[in-house]
């Protein structure tokens, strides 16, 4: 049984309830599903991502990797540093045999310089791993020229200023907020972690005939509901979910956002590599026959449940990521798969249980913090917890030798 919010925030909820009802009835009684996932999450002011709820952590109503203690930001660091590495000294560029030296710096456009080391992260929460990464990149002394953050809330854009402004860090200077990607495009590595699975999804409902039929939202007694269109999805969709041969009734999710995001950014993307972590699976297990009510998850101050309409503006919306997909739309631009690897088998690679034995001697007295420690390992890498249905996909411009991330598990010939 999920409770009620304060009075205050059930009337915030209403009022995006009323906007979102405007729209149903200026077209015709429905909406598609992604429509209503846009404004529930990003309408200004009132949307989740985009009014000023706290989402993340004890108080509010998820946690996510970079809050599980420094583990993960301590991987990913080391991961971006051998990517650097890698194109410094023999990566190849596409369509290019040579590659410029570190330091042969050629200017590409106003705000890259090619040569720089610039790590662009999009949808930064509350900014916990920016800072996670800055700082263990400053304390191993490792090179990185400019940190870019492109963040669509405005709200969290301030959370994010507050901790990298708080965290006292050297490395903080070289942190700014970019409205967009750079027209003419850029070098660089992108992290995306928990982005993909907050944009929003097509759902669908196979019906007698086979097809699947967009399903939305219109407006009963009750409110807000669950509403089939009589549309069918594109051709491109149908040919996808045909080879699963998906019973009547069946629904679930296209991650059409996901896809396009993936696509725009990788078009700009010259040289380097995109780091997307989430939780999802291979097309094969996403449209799983025993799947058949999809992959929807809602989160509200720490449970997860299915109903989108709770609420809406105050809780989050959130669905699966096809990898498969997000592959396919990587290659259509031109990137390659350099690796995918569920999370544990990712971050253990990358050596945090030796990062955790090196502070065991300073934690020898400090019982309690040396537990809360294997368990934040726990947390990131055990099979039932975040190791397995969580992700890694690295994606690159121009080739990269194995990365070290992989070297445990590299899935990528199931997708
Ligand atoms: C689920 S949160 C993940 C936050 C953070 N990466 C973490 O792991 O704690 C999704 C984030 O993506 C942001 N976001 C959503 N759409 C975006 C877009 N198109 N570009 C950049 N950020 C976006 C949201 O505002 C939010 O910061």
């Amino acid at each position: 049984m999920l409770a009620d919010p304060p009075l205050v925030l059930q009337k915030r909820s209403d009022q995006l309830i009323c906007d979102v009802k405007a729209d149903i009835e200026k077209n015709r009684g429905w909406i598609g599903f992604d429509h209503f996932m846009n404004q529930a999450l990003y309408t200004p002011d009132l949307g989740y991502y985009s009014g000023g709820m706290q989402k993340f952590g004890e108080d509010g109503d998820f946690v996510t990797a970079p809050m599980l203690g420094d583990f993960f930001a301590f991987a990913l660091a080391g991961q971006c540093d051998e990517i650097f590495q890698q194109l410094e000294h023999g990566g190849k560029q596409p369509g290019s045999a040579t590659l410029s030296s570190n330091r042969e710096k050629v200017q590409l456009n106003d705000e890259n310089v090619i040569g720089e080391r610039i790590i662009i992260e999009f949808g930064a929460g509350d900014g916990q791993l920016v800072v996670g990464i800055l700082r263990q990149m400053e304390k191993q002394d490792l090179r990185i020229d400019r940190y870019w953050i492109v963040e669509t809330s405005d709200d969290l854009q301030h959370r994010q200023r507050e901790a990298v402004n708080r965290s006292g860090l050297k490395y903080a200077c070289k942190v700014s907020w970019l409205a967009q990607l750079p027209e003419s495009g850029f070098e660089g590595v992108v992290i995306a972690n928990e982005l993909l699975d907050a944009l929003p999804v097509k759902r669908f409902e196979i019906v007698e005939n086979g097809k699947a039929m967009e399903m939305g939202v219109g407006i009963d007694e009750q409110g807000l509901t669950w509403k089939r269109s009589n549309h069918a999805l594109a051709d491109e969709y149908q040919a996808r979910l045909s080879s699963h041969r998906l019973p009547v009734g069946y629904q679930s999710e296209i991650g059409i956002q996901a896809e396009v995001w993936v696509r725009s950014v990788g078009e700009k993307l010259k040289r380097g590599a995109m780091l997307l972590i989430d939780y999802g699976f291979p097309e094969r297990e996403y449209y799983h026959v025993d799947r058949k009510e999809g992959t929807l998850m809602c989160h509200y101050r720490h449970q997860a449940h299915s109903d989108p309409f709770f609420y809406p503006g105050l809780q989050d919306i959130t669905a699966h990521i096809d990898f498969s997909a997000v592959a396919a739309a990587g290659k259509e631009v031109g990137l390659t798969l350099s690796g995918y690897s569920p999370q544990g088998g990712f971050l253990l690679s990358l050596g945090i249980l030796d990062y955790l034995a090196a502070r065991q001697d300073s934690l020898s007295s400090d019982s309690k913090k040396y537990f809360e420690l294997t368990r934040q390992i726990k947390m990131l890498t055990l099979p039932h917890e975040m190791g397995e249905l969580f992700k890694v996909m690295v994606l690159s411009a121009g080739s990269l030798d194995q990365l070290t991330g992989f070297s445990l598990q590299d899935h990528g010939a199931r997708l």
